[in-house]
């Protein structure tokens, strides 16, 4: 069951207490669940915008191409690679930026029949995609929320997970603990290029993120993950399409020759980094 535990009051940073249907702080702040039993910690003064992060449409293709599992080979690399000394019974993984909640459903399910049972969480800061991730798994704590100032106290997490996101190092390094580690997933010079040669008149040369390092975390291991798929059928194509930056990004002819296939076979191309978090050296004189 989802507990939404251990969780800080985004406005004074007050712990949380759960009373029935809501989260309440010392100082009377109030955060009520949704129906689904999400809880949304992302106080108006926070929010750039009136509906930030992937919108409806975007949610919904991802939902619906993640549900084809066509991406498990990405959950399996990450339980592969996951370092071992960390994933032990009880261990407390937060995924930030969980989209519609895929991956973490799916690394849950897994670990479970592998005897291994995992404390859950997972925000993100569209409604839409925190909505959906709620209707999915009902025995992970969902939360709307941001990576920039995460609402809740240090050291809450074993593992944060940051898959295709925008990872916030400053706030994932305060929420882990002691040789908590940190997963990065981000797409490789190749990722779906079948599908980005059809839409644009010259790809761009690759650079790689945070190769100079990332700060507050040391590298532990890194590894490529290279498959296909195949798409069959024109509506998969547009689902994929749409929840890339692709569709809003890609020229007009690109989108039309896109919207000609019945059938395409794409890579994925995918990188991930594993860090660890840097403890801080304390001098006694
Ligand atoms: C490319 S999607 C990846 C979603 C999910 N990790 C997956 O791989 O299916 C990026 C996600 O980051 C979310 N996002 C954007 N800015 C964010 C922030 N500041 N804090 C948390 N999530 C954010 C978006 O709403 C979106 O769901
Ligand atoms: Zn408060």
């Amino acid at each position: 069951m989802s507990t939404l535990e251990n969780l800080s009051c985004p406005i004074d940073s007050a712990p949380l207490q759960r009373c029935e249907r809501s989260l309440i702080c010392q100082h009377g702040h109030t955060y009520d669940l949704a129906k689904t039993g999400y809880v949304n910690l992302l106080p108006v003064q926070n929010k750039r915008s009136k509906d930030p992060g992937d919108s409806k449409e975007m949610v919904t293709s991802r939902h619906a191409f993640l549900n084809q599992h066509h991406y498990q080979p990405i959950v399996q690399a990450i339980l592969s690679s996951w370092p071992k000394e960390n994933l032990h019974n009880g261990v407390r993984i937060l995924d930030a930026g969980c989209g519609e909640g895929y991956y973490l459903s799916e690394i849950g399910r897994v670990l479970s029949d592998q005897g291994i049972n995992a404390e859950r969480m997972g925000l993100d800061i569209s409604k839409w995609a925190v909505t959906a991730a709620s209707k999915r798994d009902k025995d992970i704590s969902w939360l709307v929320a941001s990576n920039a100032s995460l609402p809740m106290p240090k050291e809450r997490f074993d593992a944060v997970l940051c898959l295709f996101g925008f990872p916030v190092f400053t706030e994932f390094s305060r929420v882990l603990s002691d040789h908590g580690v940190l997963l990065l997933v981000e797409s490789g010079a190749d990722h779906l290029i079948e599908l980005r040669t059809l839409l644009y008149p010259s790809i761009h040369e690759y650079k790689a993120t945070f190769a100079a390092g990332v700060p507050g975390f040391e590298l532990l291991h890194e590894q490529a993950e290279r498959f296909t798929f195949t798409l069959d059928s024109q509506l998969h194509i547009q689902q994929l399409l749409s929840m890339t930056p692709h569709i809003h990004k890609a020229s007009y002819d690109g989108r039309e020759a896109v919207k000609q296939l019945n059938s395409i076979t794409l890579t994925a191309d995918i990188k991930l980094r594993w860090y660890q978090k840097e403890i801080k050296e304390v001098n006694y004189v």
